[in-house]
């Protein structure tokens, strides 16, 4: 049996992007927050680092639009990045007054700001080492102390409830209770896809399994365009364990004198560009990739035993931790590392209110495509473009509201499928399979060839998927593995349109820079 609620808002996700539009709504509004996973599961509550946000005197936001700018590699928004940038201090503002305990100094903010790659200042306001957690759980206490949100952890949106043709209308989204193992309606005058990015189309990724776009591949399959899903940006340090998968070690760590060597302990970035550890990610991952595969080595080795050990154990307490966990004492150790997918710069196309394509549907935060990003995002650009476009899409439906007084009539819906885990080891090997074919040829380093033969074989698990689909069962898995096998098409397409090299994107077929910077916007039911 299908139940049907209704909502003024439905935010599909609770991470700082969801979090952010549901309490920057005003308390009249009456709003689902829907995620699939406990509320904390997604990568906000993963971050390190910290948030980029001009707050010292002597930085300024020209210099942090400049630097957006040259890690994008020529192809940010100017009016994105200027938008997103110039919001920094008001939204640092806003999280403290939610409560967020940011690290104090005594410097001229009174903060302490870490430094990160490709940034020209220590720029970087963090609650130690776990400043994701510490921001996650303070915006969650805050959404759960107010009454006008509903909090629906465990359900996972399928599909968007679409009505008309171009331009539609969307009137909210079919979700499954992975509790009670049923299929939920639920209406709302404005739906708001706040579902993270799909670095988990990856099998080594910083990521949780979540992470496999499911807002892009409803949006696409909605009638949304989607734009550079090539630039997947890959994390140059993840912890290499074999037990500890998914460990990022924070770029602060380098922004705070780390150096990354050679197994024989001698440096190499210094050989790759002049800003050494601290250039752009895009440039250390890829020197990372050239010299594994030139040593063959399975991993390369990320050193701050230089620095005094009480100084590594208060900045990192919770990487120091971690790692001595699995046998690694960073203040003695230089710890194994390995690239990973860890960033989804494309996604879904939207202005800067996160108006989709779709009336009365918006995206925000990783799973949008704002063009701030361009081809490579700047270190700790993320959560400060949740916290500002989650207020602007926010801003937009309080306005918007007055043209909707009344909740419009919900679409038919006619599916009925039973919920089924009968599937699950097939579905999991696909996954697994889907996931290498991403890394071993939509990596870090691609060719025309990989990417075609990726496509082929995608082909393949897309028909096995659809197979399952049609069987009328529903699982958790069948739903992700539906939408990375979509998300996968999105990525290769674009990388496969693109004949260039140019920020996260490295073509051997095409290794130069073109002289005009285009994105790679696809368009769905058109032929890219
Ligand atoms: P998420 O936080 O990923 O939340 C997505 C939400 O959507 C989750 O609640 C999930 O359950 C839900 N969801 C997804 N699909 C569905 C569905 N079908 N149905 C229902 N719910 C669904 N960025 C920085 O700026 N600074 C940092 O220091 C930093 N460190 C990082 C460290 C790690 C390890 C990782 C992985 C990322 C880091 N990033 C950092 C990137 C940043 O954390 C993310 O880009 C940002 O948190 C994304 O927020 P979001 O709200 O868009 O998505
Ligand atoms: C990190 O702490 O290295 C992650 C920062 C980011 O992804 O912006």
């Amino acid at each position: 049996m299908q139940h049907r609620l209704c909502y003024d808002v439905i935010i599909i996700g609770s991470g700082a992007a969801g979090l952010t539009t549901a309490l920057r709504l005003p308390a009249a509004v009456r709003i689902a927050l829907i995620s699939k996973d406990l509320p904390d599961a997604g990568a906000t509550c993963w971050a390190q680092g910290g948030v980029a946000a001009v707050l010292d005197d002597h930085d300024h936001i020209d210099q942090h639009v400049q630097d957006t700018l040259t890690a994008g590699a020529g192809l940010c928004d100017q009016q994105a990045v200027q938008n997103v940038v110039s919001h920094g201090r008001e939204s640092i503002q806003w999280l403290i007054s939610q409560g967020v305990p940011f690290t104090t100094a005594s410097q001229s903010s009174g903060f302490h700001l870490t430094q990160e790659g490709g940034h020209s200042s220590r720029r970087i306001v963090h609650v130690a080492d776990a400043t994701g957690r510490a921001i996650s759980n303070t915006l969650l206490q805050q959404a759960g102390s107010k009454a006008n949100i509903d909090l629906f952890s465990h359900h996972l949106a399928i599909d968007l409830l679409n009505v008309g043709t171009l331009p539609t209308r969307c009137l909210g989204a079919s979700v499954f209770d992975l509790k009670h193992r049923q299929i939920r309606l639920f209406s709302s005058r404005f739906t708001v896809l706040a579902c993270g990015g799909a670095s988990s189309a990856y099998i080594f990724s910083s990521n949780g399994d979540g992470a496999s776009g499911d807002g892009i591949a409803m949006a696409w399959r909605g009638g949304c365009r989607v734009a550079n899903m090539e630039f997947n940006q890959f994390h140059p340090t993840c912890l290499y364990h074999p037990e500890a998968r998914s460990m990022l070690i924070s770029e602060a760590l380098r922004g705070e004198g780390g150096l990354l060597k050679r197994p024989n302990g001698s440096r190499f970035m210094p050989e790759y560009d002049v800003h050494a550890e601290l250039a752009p990610r895009d440039i250390v991952a890829r020197a990372m990739d050239c010299e594994m595969k030139r040593l063959g080595v399975n991993c390369l080795y990320l050193d701050i035993s230089h620095k005094p050990a009480d100084f590594i154990r208060s900045h990192f307490p919770n990487i120091y931790q971690r790692c001595l966990s699995y046998g690694i004492d960073i203040t003695t150790d230089p710890v194994p590392v390995v690239p990973a997918a860890h960033y989804t710069c494309g996604g879904i196309v939207v202005n800067q209110h996160g108006q989709t394509d779709t009336q009365g549907l918006f995206a925000v935060g990783e799973c949008s495509f704002t063009g701030l990003h361009g081809a490579n995002r700047l270190a700790s650009n993320s959560l400060l473009e949740c916290f500002v476009s989650a207020r602007h899409c926010a801003q937009w439906i309080t306005r918007a509201m007055a043209q909707y007084p009344n909740l419009p009539p919900a679409p038919a819906w006619n599916e009925n499928r039973q919920a089924d885990h009968g599937n699950m080891g097939i579905l999991i090997h696909h996954i697994k399979v889907l996931r290498r074919l991403m890394w071993d040829n939509v990596g870090i380093v691609r060719s025309t060839a990989g990417l075609q033969k990726a496509m082929a074989q995608l082909k393949l698990l897309q028909a096995a998927s659809r197979q399952l689909h049609h069987d009328r069962t529903i699982s958790k898995h069948l739903i992700e593995l539906r939408n990375l096998t979509l998300v996968s098409e999105l990525i290769i397409r674009c990388a496969l349109a693109r004949k260039e090299s140019r920020g996260l994107h490295y073509s051997l077929d095409y290794p130069e820079r073109a002289n005009v910077a285009k994105n790679t916007i696809l368009t769905p039911g058109q032929k890219s």
